[in-house]
């Protein structure tokens, strides 16, 4: 039996996640979902954030739908979303960023590099050490050439080895790797490619780059799809995987109920990619794409419909996709 765990965390979290589980329980109603709490919201009521209980029902799990959380302003609090993706070692993130004349994914390293956590603060110094290694570059450059392979087997390396060695480093190591495995290559400097990636997104195909870079890259390439509403993401390693939207808990406009579930779904849609049902990924792709032409989306995309209306949206949809009718 497959397992998933739902976590929806903090802020819009708990908006789109619930529309996420429902497209999953429409097209596997043989999964068995239970419910992880996380976050601030658990670490305002109990004191903790994330406990080892709540480390080993995610491990348990065969994929864990994640929401968002919100990063509280207290010195002792650890990121909980970095701290599972470290525990579970999902260290490729990957972020596909796919819309009219744009079908790229990015290969984010997610587990070292500046977020080793290796910091320490002095009288008038604050540092923070990144660490590169062989095999967490190896890793990552083998899960881009493979993902690359299945697409037009080309990839782009982001890095910034002309003033960083650590990034000589990565980028050697992808080249390397790419060689081996057949696969064409460009090696790009992250800040000239980020600018190139909004001016002429055809040109990619697979982007790999260290932690940080791809975070930022990720954002600003959303501009190119209707924003971060838009962006799914998947957190892969080798035993365990979490499916969570690129955007985060956006307190801003929690509880109003016009979050994009878009990019949750989707989520879910990478989740059973995962799990083996391109079908069933490709149908709520489609479902997505048919409730955006219909004019159903939420304010951020230009729309005027609320979370819920867009989430029923697509769930009808995918039933007349599924089942051809519109129960
Ligand atoms: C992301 C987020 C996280 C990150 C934060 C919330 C820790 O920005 O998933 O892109 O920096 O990785
Ligand atoms: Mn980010």
């Amino acid at each position: 039996m497959t397992t998933i765990a739902v976590v929806e965390g903090d802020g819009i979290g708990q908006e789109v996640i619930p529309v996420a589980r429902d497209v999953l329980a429409l097209l596997h109603p043989e999964y068995e979902c239970y419910p992880v709490e996380v976050g601030y919201g658990k670490w305002k009521k109990t004191g903790e954030a994330c406990t080892a209980d709540d480390i080993s029902l995610l491990r348990d799990a065969d994929a864990i739908l994640f929401g968002a959380v919100t990063t509280p302003p207290a010195a002792d609090y650890r990121s909980v979303v970095l701290q599972i993706r470290k525990e579970l070692d999902l260290y490729a993130n990957l972020r596909p960023v796919r819309g009219k004349g744009v079908d790229i994914m990015v290969v984010r390293e997610n587990t070292e590099g500046l977020y080793s956590g290796i910091e320490w603060q002095e009288e008038d110094r604050a540092s923070t050490l990144r660490v590169i290694t062989r095999k967490g570059s190896e890793r990552i450059a083998r899960a881009a050439c493979r993902i690359a392979r299945e697409r037009r087997n080309h990839l782009t390396i982001g890095n910034k080895a002309n003033v960083i060695k650590s990034d000589v480093f990565f980028r050697d190591i992808c080249i390397k790797t790419a060689e081996e495995e057949g696969v064409l290559y460009t090696t790009a400097f992250i800040d000239a490619l980020t600018l190139d990636v909004l001016m002429h997104p055809d040109r990619y195909d697979v982007i790999v780059t260290t932690n940080i870079f791809g975070d930022i890259l990720s954002d600003a390439a959303a501009y190119l799809v209707g924003g971060l509403g838009m962006l799914p993401s998947a957190n892969i390693g080798d035993r365990h995987a979490l499916f969570e939207p690129v955007h985060g808990s956006a307190p801003d406009i929690a509880g109003q109920g016009i979050a994009n579930p878009v990019a949750a779904v989707r989520s879910a849609a990478m989740l059973l990619h995962h799990q083996g049902d391109a079908r069933g990924a490709a149908l709520i792709e489609e479902a997505i794409r048919l409730t955006a032409e219909a004019g159903i989306m939420t304010p951020d995309t230009g729309g005027k419909a609320s979370t819920a209306e867009v989430g029923a949206a697509i769930i009808s949809t995918l039933r007349r996709l599924t089942y051809g009718t519109c129960r």
